[in-house]
């Protein structure tokens, strides 16, 4: 058997590790040969592929990013890319994909499942915002990259007596907000899924400076204010009608510093937060990941996606896991709330 690999959407930390146990069991084990597809669905798309054998695979373990590139390319935005996909992984004598990639990826998986593309999904993205699964691997290591500017920026807040915003990433989902929020000690965390009032953030702020500390707020990119939208960076869409996010801890510390006379500053975490080494858990999540999706070639498991729950790793229906997003439970917004102010 032939299987294709590619990796979609925003990379994050773990990709390589996915791509290295698939290859590392599925040659030895099962005598299969894989291809890489380049840059997401642009490979299939456009037949753009790379060898992937085991001495391709050496070393990848801690190495971020992903060896096959990544894109955004939605193949059902673009007139006959079905049929060049179904025509390319023919002629390339690809008997069945396996796909790692986040909700949009991982959407245009289960409807090429739904058209009889044999496909096995592995759930990734930084944002942690995948159904059916507890955790993604990527997620781990961006909040602990954004645990640890929070703990630089006490230190420089409490000396210059200012208010420190920090954004993160987190588009409809404040998983990463909420975790290293909450390991940070941060004095207010603002996530997508629950509106802010601006004078309820700046009584905190105020209340923290009156104990003499200096106040961290910890903001997804996707929060919004109680009476507006969510900040954009540019109006444009990406091929799967997401605009560009980024602005939101601006508009905060605007807000903060003309409403309290106390001087606020943001840092922006950005793609720090999806680069580099995968911390010890993701690699852990993402190998035994890729160890699962090829069993799962190799039982015919079409139309599912590897998931963790608990310890074990689990098969389920793609169209259950993109059906809808993972988001913050209030429940577990409350907990955090115990420390805002
Ligand atoms: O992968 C998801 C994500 O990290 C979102 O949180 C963020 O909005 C988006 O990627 C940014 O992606 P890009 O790098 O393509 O602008």
């Amino acid at each position: 058997m032939r299987v294709g690999v590619l990796t979609g959407g925003g990379d994050c930390p773990g990709l390589n590790a996915v791509i290295r146990a698939i290859v590392r069991k599925g040659v030895p084990l099962y005598g299969y040969s894989f291809l890489g597809f380049r840059d997401g669905w642009r490979g299939p798309l456009e037949a753009l592929t790379m060898p992937l054998d085991i001495p391709a695979v050496r070393g990848l373990l801690p190495r971020g990013g992903t060896i096959l590139g990544s894109s955004r390319t939605n193949p059902f935005a673009i007139d006959d890319g079905v049929e060049r996909i179904r025509t390319n992984l023919q002629s390339l004598g690809v008997d069945a994909l396996i796909v790692i990639g986040g909700e949009d990826t991982l959407g245009v998986a289960t409807r090429l499942h739904e058209l009889g593309v044999n496909v096995v999904g592995v759930p990734k993205t930084i944002d942690n915002d995948l159904s059916g699964t507890d955790y993604t691997f990527g997620f781990d290591t961006a909040v602990n990259i954004a645990t640890e500017a929070i703990d630089r920026l006490h230190t420089t807040a409490e000396s210059h007596h200012r208010a420190l915003i920090v954004e993160v990433m987190g588009r409809h989902a404040g998983w990463i907000a909420l975790h290293a929020g909450m390991a940070g000690g941060a004095n207010a965390i603002l996530i997508p899924e629950i509106r802010f009032d601006i004078e309820q953030v700046c009584r905190w702020v105020e209340s923290r400076f009156r104990l003499d500390y200096a106040p961290i707020i910890v903001v997804s990119e996707g929060a919004k204010p109680k009476d507006g939208d969510e900040v954009l960076m540019t109006g444009e869409k990406d091929a799967f009608g997401h605009v560009r996010l980024g602005g939101i801890g601006d508009y905060l510390a605007r807000e903060i510093e003309s409403r309290t006379g106390k001087e606020a500053r943001t840092t922006v975490l950005g793609h720090v937060q999806r680069g580099g080494t995968p911390t010890a858990f993701d690699r852990w999540l993402a190998t035994r990941f890729g160890l699962h999706a090829v069993d799962a070639v190799h039982e015919g498991k079409w139309g599912h996606m590897t998931a963790l729950r608990g310890t074990d790793i689990v098969m389920v229906p793609l169209s259950e896991a993109t059906k809808e997003l993972k988001v913050v439970d209030p429940a577990l917004y409350a907990e955090a709330e115990v420390f805002f102010g």
